[in-house]
């Protein structure tokens, strides 16, 4: 074990070997440090403690066990929750996929909305990919009551407030408009990942979201696959990820 002052070409901060491994998020880790709860080689650490690859880390107790990284592409199905596990005992993301690994949901679909998750026990592009600077985009198709007018469109595009902030700009086209039922079929870009964003934004001027699917995250798309179904990323596209989150 040594500390921040000694670099050494293999050695990294705690926290970051411990989100790497999949044992939570690299800002948990930290907390975990923080709360001494950290041991390498059956002493506790600072926050700037850094590690070499031999070193043994302890956490709360358990033993860091070096997983393989895993990364899921889903199409999740409504009513499934996206938690690792649910007081409620409802089925989560977690139980469609079959794994070894400890992975979890790269952000969250709510239970109701369908599409393309992410799952993976790699803490660190996880971190990356929701941090707000990787502004990456996302795209839904929302069905909401009412036509949804170019003015609207236009107003949902340059920004509304939710929760007492203004949203980025945005992209938004109508695909369709049914008169019979009177809904429209709005797709939209965004790359904020705000809690229940789309269903407030919209809200927010007045429709109603009736269904919401998120059909892309980043280029990745739900081509090839079915409700309920998954993949493994290939390497390239893990690969892809990365510059995603390392060229912001
Ligand atoms: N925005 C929402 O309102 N819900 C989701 O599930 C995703 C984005």
């Amino acid at each position: 074990m040594q500390t921040d002052k000694v670099e050494g070409d293999s050695m990294e901060r705690a926290s970051k070997v411990i989100a790497r491994a999949g044992y939570c998020s690299r800002r948990k880790a930290e907390q975990y440090i923080k709360e001494g709860k950290v041991e390498v080689n059956g002493k506790i650490i600072d926050i700037g403690t850094k590690v070499n690859p031999n070193d043994l880390i302890r956490i709360d107790g358990s033993f860091l066990s070096k997983e393989e990284k895993e990364y899921i592409l889903l199409y999740k199905p409504r009513g499934i929750v996206t938690t690792t596990s649910d007081d409620k005992n409802r089925k989560t993301v977690i139980d469609l996929v079959q794994s070894t690994n400890r992975i979890y949901p790269v952000g969250r679909l709510d239970y109701d909305t369908t599409g393309l998750l992410l799952l993976t026990n790699d803490g660190d592009l996880s971190h990356l990919l929701m941090h707000p600077k990787s502004c990456i985009d996302k795209t839904y198709i929302v069905k909401i009551n009412g036509l949804f007018p170019p003015v609207m469109l236009k107003k949902i595009c340059n920004g509304v407030v939710i929760d007492g902030r203004k949203t980025a700009k945005a992209h938004a086209r109508v695909k369709k408009y049914d008169k019979k039922t009177n809904t429209s079929i709005v797709e939209l870009t965004i790359h904020e990942g705000r809690n229940h964003q789309v269903k407030k934004m919209f809200n927010q001027l007045g429709y109603q979201v009736l269904k919401l699917k998120r059909e892309t995250y980043s280029f990745l798309t739900l081509e090839g696959l079915s409700s309920g179904e998954y993949r493994h990323l290939t390497p390239k596209e893990i690969k892809k990820l990365y510059n995603e989150v390392y060229k912001k």
